[in-house]
Parts: structure tokens; C-alpha cells; sequence
């Protein structure tokens, strides 16, 4: 089975042809980098224009370097939800179009779930259930995935996501936009010991996270030493913030998979980029004898290709959207 999928929930719009979830025929990523940089984070209205002028390209292209025709895909996938609504109603508007005039079923894909769907085209042989790390510019999750289209949210962020702590505190070290992505360039040489940053802990709930503190702890940094006229060492306290919230994302995903009794880990989303955390993780995984599973670093990013991975297991549920579909800003994934 063969599907053409659209994503535009952020600052890419990209198109993907794949088969059977798992082999991927064609993707396409058009990148909007270039345009937010000069603002220092995603503007939305600018988003939303951007996918407009783009999307019609890149669906085009997606068919063609997959050697296909209409005739031959069977559903038309897109992301509905969760991200930047004006971003998303693009996408969908778009595939909605297209999946009536070319009389195809149309399958909603829930972004988060694409994310973990990474990890099918990635490893071929990975299969539910397993407990998975998703983690992105807005969202942090520890989910229970015990079926392709079956979630339990295990622990969450209180407040800001990990993408988000990162990409602030590489703001407040004058790093460009993208924030975590240069962050986790710039720490490589870094000590993470040099600078001191609070482990924060969400009394009650042992699987959740809080990184807002955390993120201000690195802008008081910064702020103190200004006025102290001492100079900050970015890839020191970049290392020490990575450090940090990788150690809370480890530690909360080890605590669950012990106590939900997992032996396969599986990390998703834009930040499951990172180095250290990859690193970290792997370690930890294999020293208790786990399995783990990341997603190929093209694919942590935003792409369709984990839209078409995610959507022929939702289109094998029966998840067909009418030409009502609507897209939503915020959506949980076990909904
Ligand atoms: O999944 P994603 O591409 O978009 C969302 O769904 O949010 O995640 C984007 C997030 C951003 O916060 C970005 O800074 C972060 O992933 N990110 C990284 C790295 N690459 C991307 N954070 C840390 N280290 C990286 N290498
Ligand atoms: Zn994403």
C-alpha cells in the first residue's frame, strides 16, 4: 500500500511517498530556516504563508522522485494535530483537495505518533509494544505505546518542553536560531561540571518533567556574570544545560520502564538528535541489558516520511477523515 504524505505543523513542509509503512519511496523537506533566523524563533503568520507558496512544489516533487502517479497511491495522509494551526490547516486543506479529486481516502496522522513511527522506518524489525521517550520543541512525553494506534501517557512536562529549554537557553547565549541544534554543536568540548544548574523534580509525579526552572536558572547565569563583567563560558554552561535535561529525561525514562516493566526503549522527535542524549541513553540501556531504538537523524527532524510510516497503521484502524477534517493546535496523543 502505497501513501502520499503531507506535514506542516511547524517550519517544514515536506511530502513523502511510502509503502507499507516501513520503505520509503520519496521525501521531501522544504526548510522555512532561513526565513525565522533573522527573528530568532518561528514566526507563525510567516510559517503559514511559507507552506502556502511551497506546498504544491513539494508534493509534486515527492510523487516524482518516487516515479509515481495518482493512480498509484492509495491514501493521502497528513499531520492534523498538534502544532501551529494556521501551519497545519495548509496541510490539510491541501491533502483534502487532493484526496477528493483524485477519489483517494484521506488519513489524519497525529503529529507525536509520526514522530514515533520514525523508529518503524528506521528499524524494520521494531514492533509495539515498547515505552518511548517523544521528545520535541513542544512536547516531552514518556508514552506507553502498547499498539501502533494504542498510547498511554506515562509522564509529561509540567511546563516547557525540552526543545523549548534548550532552544531558549541558546537564545540567552546568543546562539542562532535553531536553538538545540547549535546548543548541542557548541557543548560538544564543553565541561559540564564548571556550572552549577538546579535538577528539577515535580513532587508527586515521579515520570514528569518541569524544565521552565531550569531555563531561567541558565539566563540568571548569564544575567549575573554580565553584571559582574565576567564572561560566560557558552560551551561550559551549554554542556551543563544538555547535561541536565538529559539527565531528567534518562532518569524519569528508566524509572518507567522499570516500573511498567519495558525492556525496549525507543527515543522520538527533534531532540532525540542530541548527542548526549543519545549517548546517555545508550549506555544506560545497555548496561541493564535493554534494547533501544532511535530514529536515523534525518529523521528526529520534521518530515512526512513519519507521517506515511504512522498513517498505514491508523488507515488499518479504519482512521479515514471526511472532507470536514479540521486541523487542532493541541491534541493528546492517546485521544
Ligand atoms: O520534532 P521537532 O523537529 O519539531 C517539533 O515537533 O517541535 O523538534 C524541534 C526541536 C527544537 O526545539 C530543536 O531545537 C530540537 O528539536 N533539536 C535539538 C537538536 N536537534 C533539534 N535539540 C537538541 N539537540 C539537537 N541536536
Ligand atoms: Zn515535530
Amino acid at each position: 500500500m502505497k501513501i502520499l504524505a503531507i506535514e506542516s505543523s511547524c517550519d517544514e513542509t515536506a511530502a513523502a511517498v511510502v509503502e507499507d509503512g516501513r520503505k520509503v519511496l520519496s521525501s521531501v523537506i522544504a526548510s522555512q530556516v532561513s526565513e525565522h533566523i533573522v527573528y530568532g524563533g518561528v514566526v507563525p503568520e510567516i510559517a503559514s504563508r511559507m507552506h502556502a507558496q511551497a506546498i504544491s512544489g513539494v508534493v509534486s516533487k515527492a510523487m516524482s522522485d518516487a516515479g509515481v502517479g495518482y493512480g498509484d497511491i492509495d491514501a493521502v495522509a497528513v499531520t492534523y494535530a498538534p502544532g501551529l494551526i494556521g501551519a497545519l490547516l495548509v496541510g490539510v486543506n491541501f491533502a483534502k483537495g487532493l484526496a477528493y479529486s483524485a477519489g483517494l481516502p484521506l488519513v489524519p496522522v497525529h503529529h507525536l505518533r509520526s514522530h514515533i513511527a520514525a523508529n518503524y522506518i528506521t528499524h524494520t524489525d521494531l514492533e509495539p509494544p515498547f515505552l518511548c521517550l517523544v521528545v520535541s520543541g513542544g512536547h516531552s512525553h514518556i508514552v506507553a505505546v502498547r499498539d501502533y494506534t494504542d498510547f498511554e501517557i506515562i509522564g509529561r512536562t509540567r511546563d516547557d518542553a525540552a526543545g523549548e529549554c534548550m532552544d531558549k537557553a541558546a537564545r540567552a547565549m546568543g546562539l542562532p536560531y535553531p536553538g538545540g541544534v547549535n546548543l548541542d554543536r557548541i557543548s560538544a568540548e564543553g565541561d559540564p561540571s564548571l556550572y552549577k544548574l538546579p535538577h528539577p523534580r515535580v513532587d508527586g509525579s515521579e515520570y514528569d518533567f518541569s524544565f521552565s526552572g531550569l531555563k531561567t536558572a541558565v539566563v540568571n547565569i548569564i544575567h549575573n556574570s554580565k553584571q559582574k563583567g565576567i564572561e560566560v563560558s557558552v560551551p561550559d554552561l551549554g554542556a551543563a544545560c544538555i547535561e541536565t535535561v538529559t539527565d531528567c529525561l534518562v532518569n524519569n525514562t528508566v524509572k518507567a520502564a522499570e516500573s511498567y516493566g519495558f525492556d525496549k526503549i525507543v527515543m522520538a522527535g527533534g531532540v532525540s538528535a542530541n548527542s548526549r542524549l543519545r549517548k546517555r541513553m545508550s549506555d544506560v540501556c545497555a548496561s541493564k541489558g535493554w534494547q533501544l531504538y532511535m530514529p536515523h537523524l534525518s529523521l528526529c527532524g520534521d518530515n512526512a516520511a513519519m507521517v506515511g510510516a504512522q498513517a498505514y497503521y491508523e488507515f488499518k484502524e479504519g482512521e479515514i477523515a471526511g472532507s470536514d477534517l479540521n486541523a487542532f493546535a493541541t491534541m493528546p496523543i492517546d485521544g
